[in-house]
């Protein structure tokens, strides 16, 4: 497994990200530029310019990315690169730098699911954690719960039927007129600290539901609602903002929102721990992974809940858990890893000419 050295490259977003890792898990090196001023510039992810950017640095990253590892492509086992789900224009640049390294070095080249990179990085930062276990993906755009029984065996046991969880902390701190420049989750978990998560009383969603799904748009609106009630400023203008509230009422209602959030993931998880024993009673862990999973409190609760429940909770550093931090290409290159020692992997079409794939 030394021997082994795999490339990955995640461009399914708004960053491009690129990593080398080898077979034993030691980080080479990893690289990530930034889209972040570019976004908050159109508000947003637009997906042509998203892809612009991949375009001007993607081959700088990689580069780089080879540099701090004192590597080329000739020192490489195989290219791992993030194929889905994302913006396909984004997705697409990624792709063709991976087929291009690969053509050229003639190595192997490995599809990766990004959720599964989400969930399968625990293994990385924890070499006994075995199949099988469950990973609970919590992020900007997916929520997810899976019992993950062998490499590439998942079932789903759970999704969300409209909102991520990611999303509801984002709008909640926009609607709350945090400054969102380091992302809304982080904002809004900074301002709830101060608050009182009794205050606001929101009901906790799909409580008469029995089964592990999500829901997170109708906690959306419970928030909204409670900031448009409590904000006498506020006129029936599509777009306001909380500003003109206290502090300390925008602190219990961030505190009394993230309560709830997370009382829904309890909730849920709980569920799916009875329903995954009855699966494969030898699971021991709990895998929490994706952008919400670096919030401290939602690691608190979530430990507690698993502690209670006979099992470990697992959660990667936050540089492993968010599509943002320096780690996002390492959780494509360690997938690939798993696949490769396993056979699965494919060759791209031969290079005729070099250039081509340029
Ligand atoms: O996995 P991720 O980096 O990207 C995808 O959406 O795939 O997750 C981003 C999401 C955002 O909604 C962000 O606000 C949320 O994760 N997030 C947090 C925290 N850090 C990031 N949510 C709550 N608390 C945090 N500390
Ligand atoms: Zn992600």
């Amino acid at each position: 497994r030394d021997d082994l050295v795999v490339l990955g490259i995640e461009t399914s977003c708004d960053d491009t990200a690129a990593s080398i890792v080898r077979g034993n898990g030691e980080i080479l090196s990893q690289v990530i530029s930034s889209q972040a001023e570019l976004l908050s510039r159109y508000g947003g992810v637009a997906p042509k310019r998203a892809e612009e950017a991949h375009l001007q640095v993607i081959d700088q990253v990689v580069q780089q990315t080879l540099d701090s590892a004192n590597m080329t492509g000739k020192n490489l086992s195989a290219v791992a690169v993030t194929i889905g789900p994302g913006l396909s224009l984004c997705l697409r640049v990624g792709v063709k730098k991976a087929r291009r390294v690969a053509g050229l070095f003639n190595l192997p080249i490995i599809g990766i699911h990004h959720m599964e990179a989400h969930a399968l990085v625990a293994r990385l930062i924890e070499k006994d954690l075995q199949f099988p276990f469950l990973a609970l993906l919590i992020s900007g755009g997916h929520n997810l719960l899976i019992l993950a029984r062998s490499l590439g065996h998942y079932v789903q046991l759970g999704t969300t039927i409209d909102d991520a969880i990611g999303e509801a902390y984002d709008k909640t701190a926009r609607w709350l007129g945090l400054d969102i420049g380091k992302g809304g989750g982080p904002a809004l978990e900074e301002l709830a600290r101060e608050g009182d998560a009794d205050s606001v009383k929101f009901s906790i969603p799909m409580r008469q539901h029995k089964d592990c799904n999500f829901s997170y748009a109708g906690l959306k609106t419970q928030v909204r609602m409670a900031i448009e009630s409590r904000n006498i400023c506020i006129d029936k203008s599509p777009i306001f903002s909380a500003n003109s509230l206290d502090r300390r009422s925008r602190a219990d209602i961030a505190a009394s929102f993230q309560r709830v959030a997370v009382v829904h993931l309890e909730d849920r998880c709980e569920r799916s721990i009875e329903w995954a024993m009855k699966i494969e009673p030898s699971i021991k862990c709990l895998v929490v992974s994706g952008g919400v999973a670096s919030n401290q409190y939602v690691r608190n609760r979530l430990n507690h809940l698993v502690v209670k429940n006979g099992l470990r909770l697992v959660c990667p550093p936050p540089s492993l858990c968010t599509d943002n931090g320096m780690g996002c290409g390492v959780m494509v290159a360690w997938t690939g890893i798993e696949h490769f020692l396993v056979g699965r992997y494919d060759f791209p079409p031969p290079v005729n000419d070099p250039e081509d794939y340029m």
